[in-house]
């Protein structure tokens, strides 16, 4: 008979895209998950509400607790009253050029957000004599301006206030994993996408805005720097990932993408031919606006480490990614027009 997972998992961003796919993957290995979200005026939890039938249905599943990444007193109490065993980490103000707008607020949830949980483990741990795994939601972005492929080896050349955030967060995992024996670990993910994502990030815009072109919604969708590269994997392999690096023997930081890179054009290519409209440039304009003050112009990731490791591989292709959120986003549209 298969043995019950009694173990407890708290996911700071659980409302987030990677959140929900990780409180998915977590649920289903029997653990009892703790996700922070945010107290909002509009409702925030649309992509978990499927994991949380009824607020009072008793037993292991997901429990909800209101915190923020900003609220020392508020991320201690929740680590003394729940006691976990891993605590994921994906709390962030996520968005590269919003970062150039409110720098201050995205350091203070990005870099201060990770100290502050890193702090409460420490303090935790010789309290209690209990560990408790951390996982750091890294990023390519630290890479910024070193040119690819970029590895665990790659010097970090951060190029928006958001990369810099995440600079010190990678830099505070290391020092506590050092300095206090924490099984602290950081995952430098790349880009990664769903029918989930953001609909402000390049690639919902571009699958959303396809869709709204096919149902004659709109006419146009307005876009900044085509030229930009980035390595794009799909997102519910890369929560799996996360998972593996908190299972492993010792803790380490690992590089997680595809190893190819493709530009916004070749986005809009694959969209467009998906969606049967044929040529993007009839529908793109640009837009200033949507340019950022200094960009990260290609990213590939080598994941040689990961690989050879922990045995994590991405498995869909680029072209495969893209028709999964374009069909994702028709397939809105209908349900939206059916219930009209
Ligand atoms: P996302 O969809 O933007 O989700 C971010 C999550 O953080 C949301 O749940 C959001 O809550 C929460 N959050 C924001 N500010 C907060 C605060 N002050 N206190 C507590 N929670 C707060 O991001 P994602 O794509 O899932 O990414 C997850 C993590 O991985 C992030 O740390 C991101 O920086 C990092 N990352 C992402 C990628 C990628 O390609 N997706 C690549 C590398 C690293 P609300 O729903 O209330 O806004
Ligand atoms: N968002 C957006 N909107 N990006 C655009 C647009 C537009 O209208 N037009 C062009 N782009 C270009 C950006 O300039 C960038 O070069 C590229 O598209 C990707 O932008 P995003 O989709 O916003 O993602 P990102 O690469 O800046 O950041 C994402 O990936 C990081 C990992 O490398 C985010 O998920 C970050 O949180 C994550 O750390």
């Amino acid at each position: 008979m298969e043995e019950k997972n009694h173990k407890k998992a708290i996911i700071t961003g659980i409302t987030g895209q990677d959140g929900s796919y990780l409180a998915e993957l977590l649920i289903e290995k029997g653990y009892e998950v703790h996700g922070i979200i945010r107290r909002s005026s509009s409702f925030n939890r649309g992509r978990i509400e499927h994991l949380h039938p009824d607020i009072h249905q008793k037993g292991p599943g997901m429990i909800l607790h209101y915190g923020d990444a900003t609220d020392s007193g508020n991320l201690f109490s929740l680590i003394y009253e729940i006691q976990p065993d891993e605590i994921y980490n994906l709390a962030a103000q996520s968005h590269v050029r919003i970062s150039f707008d409110i720098p201050e607020y995205t350091a203070n949830v990005v870099a201060l957000g990770a100290i502050r949980i890193l702090e409460a483990i420490r303090n935790f741990e010789k309290f209690s004599g209990k560990k408790i795994k951390f996982y750091q939601a890294s990023s390519s972005e630290m890479f910024g301006a070193t040119p690819p492929p970029q590895n665990e080896e790659t010097r970090f050349h951060p190029r928006s206030p958001y990369g810099c955030a995440k600079v010190f967060a990678y830099d505070a995992t290391v020092n506590y994993r050092e300095a206090y024996g924490i099984f602290a670990v950081n995952g430098i993910l790349f880009n990664h996408e769903s029918p989930r994502r953001g609909e402000n990030f390049v690639t919902r815009k571009i699958t959303r805005g396809v869709a709204r072109i096919k149902a004659g919604l709109d006419k146009k969708i307005y876009l900044g720097n085509l030229d930009a590269r980035r390595d794009w994997g799909y997102a519910p392999e890369y929560v799996e990932a996360m998972w593996m690096m908190l299972q492993a023997e010792k803790p380490d930081d690992y590089v997680v993408g595809t190893g190819e890179s493709h530009s916004i054009k070749e986005f809009l290519a694959a969209a467009f031919v998906s969606a049967d409209l044929g040529d993007w440039q009839k529908y793109v304009e640009i837009d200033q606006r949507y340019f950022r003050p200094t960009e990260v112009e290609d990213l590939i990731a080598d994941i040689t480490k990961i690989k050879k490791e922990l045995g994590w591989s991405p498995k869909t292709k680029f072209e495969d990614l893209v028709r999964i959120m374009v069909d994702a986003d028709i397939a809105d549209l209908r349900r939206t027009d059916i219930l009209k």
